[in-house]
């Protein structure tokens, strides 16, 4: 018997009255235990699609299904999601736990206790302070673990870091990457951040004006294209020469570095090849944010079509 993915849509369209097709016949597969990155610029159709997985906009065509069933047709599995959609909204004046308190009472299953979860998401020391009070990180935080409290195998995060500094951000990855290797639930999770969902995600779908352009593991999306590694080595000349026919180097770099056109996969091969030839290597940087070039690529693909 096969089981059902974790998520997964079918044609999913979204037309609004006015303006251009939001979500158009978007079909994805995200398997469970996975962190799966949905990765667009602004106005690509991730918040959208979200509305759509949790029945709260309807699709004009196509549908979405969790765990194999269409929340549409039975509301029940979403007691299995929990979510945080373009920041959680929640009472200023009471504290961190009162809120997290008032959520769970509303719940109709029974759920975490709140202190397991203010520490999970590092706000125990903050749990009496005011949501008024918390910084956006904080407030960020507290948003996962109001999603988190009925304890769900999938957890769908709209923009997780929006607004975080480069501390929050980290803090986010690490807890985001810890409810799948840790606790074994699936993430589903959107950013227009590229470097994010290389750092975090399994698989990753770039969607453009609502229209899936890649999908694939970051390795697979990471080798359909080319970058520039830079390596730091004593004799330029020597290192030039050990590489010569083989290897695309780029112009530029000083004396001490050279700079290699080559995919992913082959920055290891690459480094062995230099090792072996006996040149000493000093330092290797990957030069450009390379899933923001393949993203520009594709999206730069998409406009030209
Ligand atoms: N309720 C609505 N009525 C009309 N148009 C809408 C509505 N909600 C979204 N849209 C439009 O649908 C498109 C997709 O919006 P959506 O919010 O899904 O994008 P997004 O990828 O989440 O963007 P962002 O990164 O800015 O959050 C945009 O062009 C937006 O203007
Ligand atoms: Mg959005």
């Amino acid at each position: 018997m096969s089981v059902a993915p974790a998520l997964s849509t079918e044609n999913l369209t979204k037309q609004f009255r006015h303006g251009q097709c939001a979500v158009d016949g978007l079909t994805l597969n995200v398997e469970a235990g996975q962190v799966y990155g949905f990765l667009g610029r602004n106005g690509a159709g991730k918040t959208t699609t979200i509305r759509m997985l949790l029945d709260l906009v309807r699709p004009t065509s196509g549908a979405a299904y969790l765990f194999g069933v269409n929340p549409r047709q039975d509301r029940s599995v979403l007691r299995r999601v929990g979510a945080l959609v373009e920041g959680a909204a929640f009472y200023p004046y009471l504290s961190g736990r009162a809120n997290l308190e008032l959520l769970r009472r509303m719940l109709p299953i029974g759920s975490r206790t709140i202190d397991s979860l203010l520490e999970q998401v590092g706000l125990s020391a903050y749990g009496s302070q005011r949501v008024g009070s918390y910084s956006t990180g904080m407030q960020q935080r507290l948003g996962i673990a109001a999603a988190l409290l009925h304890d769900p195998d999938l957890v769908i995060l709209d923009e997780p870091t929006n607004g975080l500094d480069p501390v929050g951000m980290v803090e986010i990855r690490q807890l985001v990457r810890a409810l799948a290797d840790r606790e074994g639930r699936t993430v589903f999770l959107s950013s227009h951040l590229l470097g994010e969902v290389e750092q975090i995600c399994d698989r990753v779908a770039i969607i453009d004006r609502g229209r899936l352009i890649r999908e694939g593991t970051v390795a697979e999306l990471l080798d359909t294209h080319t970058e520039t590694v830079c390596i730091e080595v004593e004799d330029r000349q020597a290192a030039l020469t050990a590489l010569s026919g083989r290897w695309q180097i780029a112009p530029g770099a000083g004396d001490r570095k050279i700079h290699v056109v080559t995919i992913h996969s082959q920055i290891p091969i690459l480094i062995q090849h230099l090792t072996a030839q006996q040149i000493p290597i000093y330092g290797v940087t990957r030069e450009r944010q390379s899933l923001e070039d393949l993203f520009l690529t594709l999206v730069g693909k998409a406009d030209d079509a």
